[in-house]
């Protein structure tokens, strides 16, 4: 047997279902909130990235030579792509609030929350500069995870590098890569390892320690402090969320330029759900007109484990039922009640093997239905059809039109 490679995963359809009920929420919610849909290659060319996404994404990239000997990728996220699409084009209506659920690949180490391959919402309002646009944006990434349930359960961190740098300049001084390189991995670097590298770097522990704690915000004015601020109000009274500024949200990636922000669970038990910031330079460094953007990332993957621990990974219940045919007639019949049924909005499946009714009650259940419809000689007479709940075993004979009461009152 082949194995499949590592860090990349099958989606069997008990799976797949739930993941396309996640892309659904993020999507209803993406329109929601007047964003609309577009889509980018899976290759691009590996110029697209220099001097932008920073060397961790260079380093984890999928890049080989095409057979006409063009250095290209298979895209570690979304947005380089979407700053190319806007550069590209000089009449688009600003600002353009877009959304893309899309597959990327990065050449990482596989762990918990973490794949070579994973999908990722992007969401994006490019052409404002406006604090309403951060606001939005970070408010459209808290109603998101409201709806899957986990609103109470997450946390959501703002920053800002402008403010970071401006403490940096005024409490510590020229090593600003230093800094946001402890800061970024505060929570995972033991405390001796941080103290090492302060020692070695000859950095203040006490202002370091100040920065973490967000304690030196206290003794800060800046504007950039009153927009985060102003950004943190608008959330707050939007959605109800839990949102705080944390001086140590820098983030991995290169372009950004001032507003970052992350959602976490409430513990930190895993990796950041999503990311993202205010990236006002990409778009003209690519040959566009100046495009300040802001946006966010949210992978599939931290997700899935936090929705599993809170008991949220599973099926919607949903309007579907399974056709069993107990003779030549209602084989026949069956035809008509799927097409009616599907008419209504119902999903239906029906038998398609040569099976006995007992084998095909056997194979509706073990795939989950939680209603078999039974059709024969008598129900293709009457025009009626034979409700089964799987789960009591209970039937009941109904007009095709009373199917729709099954979900509401159950058959007991
Ligand atoms: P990022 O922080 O690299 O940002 O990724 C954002 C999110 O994508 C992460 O929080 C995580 O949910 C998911 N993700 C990233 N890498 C992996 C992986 N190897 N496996 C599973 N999930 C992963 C960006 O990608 C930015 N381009 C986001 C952005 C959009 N900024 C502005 N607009």
């Amino acid at each position: 047997m082949i194995e499949r490679l590592r860090g990349f995963r099958d989606f069997y359809p008990e799976d797949q279902e739930i993941r396309r009920n996640l892309f659904k929420t993020m999507e209803e919610t993406c329109r929601e909130f007047g964003f609309k849909e577009v889509d980018g290659p899976s290759l691009e060319s590996i110029e697209l990235y220099a001097h932008k996404s920073g060397e961790e994404i260079m380093s984890q990239m999928f890049s080989f030579r095409d057979k006409g000997g063009r250095e290209v990728t298979l895209v570690p996220e979304f947005t380089p792509t979407l700053s190319r699409m806007v550069s590209s084009r000089k009449d688009l209506v600003k600002p353009m609030k877009w959304y893309s659920i899309a597959k990327y690949w990065r050449y990482e180490e596989p762990q918990s929350g973490r794949f070579r391959e994973f999908y990722q919402l992007n969401a994006d309002i490019l052409g404002s500069e406006s604090i309403l646009a951060d606001s939005e944006i970070v408010s459209l990434s808290a109603e998101i995870l409201r709806k899957l349930g986990v609103g109470e359960r997450i946390k959501l961190k703002i920053n800002s590098r402008i403010l970071l740098d401006a403490i940096i300049n005024k409490f510590v001084g020229e090593k600003r890569r230093e800094v946001y390189y402890i800061l970024d991995r505060w929570n995972k670097l033991e405390s001796d390892i941080k103290d090492n590298i302060i020692n070695k770097e000859r950095l203040d522990k006490n202002i370091i320690n100040a920065i973490a704690s967000g304690k030196i915000i206290k003794e800060f004015e800046h504007k950039e402090l009153d927009r985060l601020n102003s950004i943190l109000d608008y959330v707050k009274s939007y959605s109800n969320v839990s949102i705080e500024i944390d001086l140590k949200i820098v983030r991995g990636l290169d372009y950004y330029t001032g507003f970052v922000f992350e959602s976490w669970d409430k513990e930190e038990k895993f990796r950041a759900i999503l990311g993202g910031g205010r990236y006002d330079n990409i778009i003209e460094q690519l040959g566009g007109e100046h495009t300040p953007a802001v946006g966010f990332g949210f992978g599939d993957a931290v997700i899935e484990n936090i929705m599993k621990m809170e008991g949220l990974w599973k099926l919607k219940k949903e309007r579907r039922v399974f056709l069993v045919q107990i003779d030549p007639r209602g084989r026949d019949y069956s035809k008509d009640v799927a097409r009616k049924l599907r008419a209504k909005g119902i999903n239906v499946d029906l038998n398609v093997m040569d099976r006995g009714v007992s084998k095909q009650l056997d194979y509706a259940a073990k795939i989950g239905y939680e209603f078999s419809v039974i059709l024969g000689e008598n129900e293709a007479k009457n025009g009626t059809i034979t409700v089964k709940n799987m789960s009591t075993g209970k039937q009941s004979e109904m007009n095709i039109e009373e199917i729709d009461n099954i979900w509401e009152t159950n058959i007991n």
